[in-house]
């Protein structure tokens, strides 16, 4: 333990990050003061979100300061502690920071637990990405039995565990991806009904020939082409969850709202944006039970994970925005 590498932020990228955005730091491994832990990460979650965070616009978090070190949700091992709950030798997950160490107040710590997943799910289905799909299908998407769930980036984080749970819950779930191989995998290894391949097919058909009664529910984490698609076939009284739009994440001009909006007042529909953060106080509950539909067999838990360092952050993050990742993408620096 010598001396801690950081990615911080050396300019606010204009569209598309570059590699120059990002300033890589050395510096000295830092000292936990009372009621903090020193964790040494080894996994690093990348997330769409990163790149608003990235910006100097009002969000639901201050943007990363020029200079900061990039923030991040990570899992570590405690290395030293100042605080009895955790150990030293024992795994945690928090908003580490692409940093191979980070002080941390234990109180912002979630102990991970082998007997519920694996430290990487600790990021994924158990983590951040687990709950926004849980939080966001039940609360807010209050999906029934036999309803069309039409999900976007299907086989992304999120997208993959949304259409998994509607499963679960009776709904015929309909997947858009980017394409064929992508389509395939939510159909043959995630169980959805259907999938269309928004780069290959004509969207708007292609979601009105997968969904011929109408969609219900559409949880929408692309925003744009799709949602606009999306809104051409809404059934009476369908529910819309805006969980992103990372279609829109760099754009270099101002992007126009979807033109088929007034779809809502046709059906009669709601659109509806959440964030998972508010649901913190039940993530534990929901993490147990995902937990056990994972170990159940009846969730898949896709992750992509890429042995590195934290020097490969910027090649590994744009991988969400090209596409080429499926489930979980996570930076993994344990070695
Ligand atoms: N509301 C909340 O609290 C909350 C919390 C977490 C995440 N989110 C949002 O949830 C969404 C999914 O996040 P995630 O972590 O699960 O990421 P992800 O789906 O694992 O990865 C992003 C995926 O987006 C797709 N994509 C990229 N550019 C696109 C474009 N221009 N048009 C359409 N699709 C595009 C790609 O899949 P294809 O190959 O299929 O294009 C890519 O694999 C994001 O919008 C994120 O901001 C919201």
């Amino acid at each position: 333990m010598t001396s801690n590498t950081s990615v911080r932020l050396a300019r606010r990228p204009i569209g598309m990050p570059v590699a120059d955005d990002f300033r890589i730091d050395i510096a000295d491994v830092p000292v936990p003061g009372p009621g903090q832990v020193l964790v040494r990460v080894t996994l690093i979650s990348l997330d769409p979100a990163m790149r608003g965070w990235l910006d100097d616009r009002p969000s639901y978090l201050p943007p990363i300061g020029l200079d900061e070190v990039i923030r991040a949700g990570g899992v570590g091992e405690v290395v030293a502690s100042n605080e009895s709950r955790f150990p030293i030798g024992c795994l945690v997950q928090g908003n580490t920071g692409v940093q191979e160490y980070a002080v941390l107040d234990a109180s912002s710590l979630t102990r991970v637990d082998p007997t519920l997943g694996t430290p990487s799910m600790y990021l994924g289905v158990l983590g951040m990405t687990g709950m926004t799909a849980y939080f966001g299908l039940f609360e807010h998407g209050r999906p029934r039995a036999g309803d069309t769930v039409l999900v976007s980036a299907a086989a992304g984080a999120v997208g993959s565990i949304v259409g998994q749970l509607a499963h679960i819950n009776g709904c015929r779930v309909v997947g858009v991806a980017g394409g064929a191989d992508k389509c395939a995998y939510a159909t043959d290894t995630l169980g959805f009904d259907a999938a269309v391949d928004y780069k290959g097919d004509t969207v708007r058909t292609a979601i009105h020939d997968a969904c011929p009664d109408g969609i219900d529910l559409y949880f929408d984490n692309v925003g744009g082409a799709v949602l606009n698609a999306a809104l051409t076939n809404l059934s009476m009284h369908a529910r819309i969850v805006i969980c992103g739009a990372i279609s829109q994440y760099n754009a270099e001009q101002a992007t126009p709202g979807p033109s088929n909006y007034m779809a809502l007042l046709v059906r009669r529909a709601t659109m509806t944006g959440f964030l998972v953060f508010d649901h913190a106080a039940e993530f534990r509950t929901a993490r147990r039970r995902l937990a056990r539909w994972v170990a159940d067999g009846r969730i898949t838990a896709p992750e992509t994970l890429v042995p590195g360092s934290v020097t490969d952050f910027h090649s590994v993050f744009l991988r969400l925005f090209t596409g080429d990742n499926v489930g979980k993408l996570i930076l993994d620096i344990s070695a």
